[in-house]
């Protein structure tokens, strides 16, 4: 089993995030094989065309950093049955300019969680759907919906169901095994002329 680097990405910006604590832990299980960080996206710059030529620092910054990632991990609310803006800014960042798309190629795999009883079914779909277009080999099973997370972490922070933790190992070492199981090849270019065409 080869060693992965894998950045974590959270859609939440709010101090006492569920998602951010449910990151925590998952940094805390990961298995020897997987090394799990934590990339901040709520400092960058909105993305906007014009700013191609003469890139923000964070935007900069952003893009070099994510070279170093063989896979993300998202762990997202659900915001209006989609994700959130700051998640959907940090993937428009990181597919531009054209024909460099720094997801291209990573292995992906997405946790949703809610306080809501569907598990955040709608946002974890959507970006499902975004990352197949910029080329992520998105994990397919297990599926990750953690709904009703008010009742899963104790007033300090920490996980207090075990069945959640449980699933939790099981995700991350299918995870692990993932990407050698289904290596991606780059291929932004032909993908945006294949989609070009329809
Ligand atoms: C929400 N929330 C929400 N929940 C859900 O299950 N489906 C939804 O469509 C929405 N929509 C939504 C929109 C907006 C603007 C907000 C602020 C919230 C509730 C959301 O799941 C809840 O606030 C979570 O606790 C957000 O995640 P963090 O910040 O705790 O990680």
């Amino acid at each position: 089993m080869n060693f992965k680097k894998i950045a974590v990405i959270v859609g939440s910006l709010r101090r006492e995030s569920f998602n951010k604590k449910m990151a925590i832990v998952l940094m805390a299980l990961a298995p020897k094989e997987l090394l799990l960080e934590l990339i901040e996206i709520g400092d960058l710059e909105m993305y906007n065309q014009d700013l191609d030529d003469s890139p923000p620092s964070s935007w900069i910054i952003f893009r070099k950093h994510l070279t170093e990632y063989d896979g993300v991990l998202f762990i997202t609310p659900e915001y209006n049955r989609s994700v959130p803006a700051v998640l959907k800014n940090a993937l428009d960042v990181g597919s531009r300019p054209y024909g460099k798309n720094i997801w291209d190629g990573k292995s992906g795999a997405i946790v949703s969680v809610s306080i809501g009883s569907i598990g955040g079914f709608g946002a974890n779909h959507h970006l499902r759907q975004m990352l197949t277009y910029l080329n992520v080999s998105t994990m397919a099973q297990p599926e990750a919906y953690i709904g009703d997370v008010a009742k899963l972490f104790n007033s300090s922070g920490e996980l207090i169901n075990e069945s959640t933790r449980q699933f939790m190992l099981k995700f991350l070492k299918a995870f692990s095994d993932w990407g050698e199981k289904f290596p991606v090849e780059k291929q932004a270019l032909l993908t945006f002329e294949a989609n070009e065409m329809h």
